[in-house]
């Protein structure tokens, strides 16, 4: 996710093989290479098999994925660091509430094309998953998502703390940490439960969905926990803290958790 929406900042990318003139398409800060964006195609991620009242979102949904996640994440210090910003103090707040459901739609739309998303209930929890080998870093899930409009509708602050350090650190980080497994893990990438839906195992249902084929297929679980009361909810299910990261461009650091699954013996279970 990091890498990917930090590089369509980078701009043009020759093709070696093409002897033709890519031609660009200027976005207010945009610049694509049209060549590239036309020969990449989303993929369909792999669905590990579906528990009851597990589903998978469609594209039709993703306003209502979105809006269950944003209220899920309303309170979270790391989804409002690039909104929540100094030069932005002057914005009200439903101005910053309408930016944070806004961002969260282009996320979740991103998911749906190239990832994976699932919902419990009538869109009380929602996971976005990015499966093994699975990324979002193409022009074209970037336009289509909407996600290159942060690069306006960010304040300039926002754009720094959201493009040049949240995105790095998480890619890095998640490079660093998995190694060459980085391609072989499943990343939980958002989970959140609706606040009229919580405590009644939809995380569960919607954790264990992809925890139980990681552990046939032997893989690790990756996430970041933006919240001090999840380490042991997420350890519950296997997860161990592996390091902490901060951010550091508020005024107080805010902290992430590392944590990682490793995959189960399936004889021992
Ligand atoms: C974290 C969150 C997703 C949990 O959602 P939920 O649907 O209420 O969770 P569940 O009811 O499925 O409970 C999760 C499991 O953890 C267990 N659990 C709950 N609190 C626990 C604790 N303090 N310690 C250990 N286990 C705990 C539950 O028993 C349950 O396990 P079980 O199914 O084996 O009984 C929800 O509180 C949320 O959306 N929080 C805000 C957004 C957020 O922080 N998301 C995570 C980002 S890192």
């Amino acid at each position: 996710m990091a890498n990917t929406i930090g590089s369509f900042r980078v701009d043009i990318v020759e093709s070696k093989e093409s002897t033709l003139n890519p031609a660009n398409v200027k976005l207010p800060g945009v610049a694509l290479n049209l060549l590239k964006l036309f020969q990449l195609q989303p993929t369909a991620a792999a669905v590990p098999p579906l528990p009851e009242g597990v589903r998978v979102v469609t594209a039709a949904e993703y306003k209502q994925a979105a809006a269950c996640l944003a209220d899920a994440f309303a309170e979270d210090d790391v989804v409002f660091y690039p909104i929540d910003t100094p030069d932005r103090a002057h914005w009200t707040k439903q101005e910053k509430w309408a930016l944070h459901v806004e961002i969260l739609e282009y996320v979740t739309y991103a998911h749906i094309l190239k990832g994976l998303v699932t919902i419990v209930g009538d869109f009380e929890a929602v996971a976005l998953w990015m499966p093994p080998a699975s990324d979002m870093d193409d022009y074209l899930t970037i336009l289509r998502s909407g996600m290159w409009r942060l690069n306006y509708r960010l304040s300039s602050e926002g754009r720094r703390r959201f493009f040049t350090e949240f995105l790095p650190l998480l890619h890095d980080t998640k490079h660093s940490t998995l190694g060459p497994r980085d391609d072989a893990s499943w990343y939980l990438v958002y989970i959140g439960t609706s606040t009229r839906g919580r405590g009644k195992g939809h995380a569960s249902k919607l954790i264990r969905h992809v925890t139980n084929q990681a552990d046939k297929d032997g893989l690790p679980v990756y996430l970041e926990s933006s919240n001090k009361k999840n380490p042991p909810i997420y350890r519950h299910f296997g997860f161990e803290t592996v390091r902490t990261v901060y951010l550091h461009r508020a005024e107080r650091n805010v902290e992430l958790d590392i944590m990682v699954r490793e995959p189960k013996s399936m004889e021992k279970q």
